[in-house]
């Protein structure tokens, strides 16, 4: 699990399921057709920085700011009490969006250097601009210009519409947007009726750990979106399976793994975070490294010949001197050991 500092993005029962929010100086990319809701996480985003001490920057490359603030109060958003001391917009009427793009967006980013305060910045939407561009090479180009601009300023969010053809889940025309995004949302809105018409699913989010669930959302007059979330394992239940892994990591290293592996499964230790027990897993990955109980006597001392002693390894043989060898393979009753089926075998091979 990361450790770096989360911005919460505002959006009520996400950043429960993306380890606190977003990383800074990323972008979040909010996918959906007509009406389901982009502009309104956009602004709850915006406005939640605002009410935070942070500045705003909108890009609007359709509304003018005066229609966008209204539409915010509908929404129960008063941007107006921020509009041009916190909250700056920028509304490129003329549809010039390589002039946009490759000087005064870099102009502002270079004025703003002198701010320290962070800048919270929406796109809403980016579809013109996408739609403007035919040629796939140029509009990956301007993107990550874009992209990489923007993000100097600090979070940015986007919101891109899409239009998939029936039987598509995603729409080809968001798939270079999403692609250049460091995180994307999925929302979608299914006309037939009760709790799950609207929902929301995490397509990706670059050194997190997320949900990966669909989550219903339903809109709140004065909040704006509040996503349907339970709470990711705690940490105290993240730490369920540790007895599993170390005998899983005792049968490793009896069986001849090397340092790297041991280190890797210790890694995969600290960071399982799944609701399941990880013995499927753990006896895939141990075949893929060839850590069987088909292993010869040989083939296991010449493995634990080839691997360099660690401390890992000290501990394992103190282990094994004092626990019979039984503890450290197979306990049938034991959810998630490796099953190695000859235990007297095995017993004698490493004695
Ligand atoms: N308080 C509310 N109660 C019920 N539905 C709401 C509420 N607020 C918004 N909506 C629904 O959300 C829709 C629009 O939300 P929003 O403008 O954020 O969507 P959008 O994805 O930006 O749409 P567009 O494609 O038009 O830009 C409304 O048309 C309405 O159906
Ligand atoms: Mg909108």
């Amino acid at each position: 699990m990361s450790r770096e500092r989360r911005i919460p993005t505002g959006i009520a029962g996400l950043d429960r399921v993306i380890e606190g929010g977003v990383r800074d100086n990323t972008t979040l990319l909010v996918v959906g057709s007509s009406g389901t809701g982009k502009s309104t996480f956009a602004m709850q985003y915006l406005n939640y920085g605002l009410e935070h001490g942070e500045n705003g920057l909108y890009i609007s490359m359709e509304e003018p700011p005066e229609q966008i603030m209204r539409e915010a109060k509908m929404l129960g958003f008063n941007l107006d009490k921020y509009y041009e001391k916190e909250l700056f917009f920028f509304h490129s009427k003329g549809k010039d969006f390589v002039k946009l793009v490759d000087e005064q967006l870099p102009a502002l980013v270079e004025m703003n250097k002198n701010f320290s305060v962070k800048t919270r910045v929406v796109i809403d939407p980016l579809t013109p601009l996408t739609w403007a561009i035919q040629d796939k090479q140029e509009q990956r180009e301007v993107i990550t210009k874009l992209f990489y601009t923007l993000k100097q300023l600090g979070p940015v969010l986007i919101t891109t519409e899409e239009h998939a053809a029936p039987g598509e889940t995603i729409g080809e025309d968001v798939l270079i947007p999403i692609y250049m995004s460091d995180g994307a949302v999925h929302l979608t809105y299914r006309p037939i009726g009760g709790a799950f018409n609207r929902a929301l699913e995490i397509i990706k989010m670059r050194a997190t750990r997320h949900g990966e669930e669909v989550y219903p959302y339903i809109f709140v007059r004065g909040i704006g979106v509040v996503v349907r979330t339970t709470p990711l394992l705690s940490a105290e239940d993240m730490r369920k399976y540790d007895d599993l892994f170390n005998k899983a990591i005792r049968t490793a290293a009896d069986l001849g793994a090397n340092e790297t592996v041991l280190e890797r499964l210790a890694y995969v230790k600290e960071n399982w975070s799944y609701p399941f027990s990880p013995k499927e897993t753990l006896q895939i990955f141990f075949e893929s490294q060839g850590l069987t109980d088909a292993l010869t006597k040989d083939e296991i001392a010449r493995r634990k010949e080839e691997s360099k002693p660690s401390d890992i390894q000290l501990d394992l043989k103190e282990l094994s001197v004092k626990a019979p060898i039984e503890s450290v393979v197979a306990e049938p009753e034991e959810e998630g050991l490796i099953e190695i089926e000859n235990l007297r075998d095995l017993e004698e091979m490493i004695q």
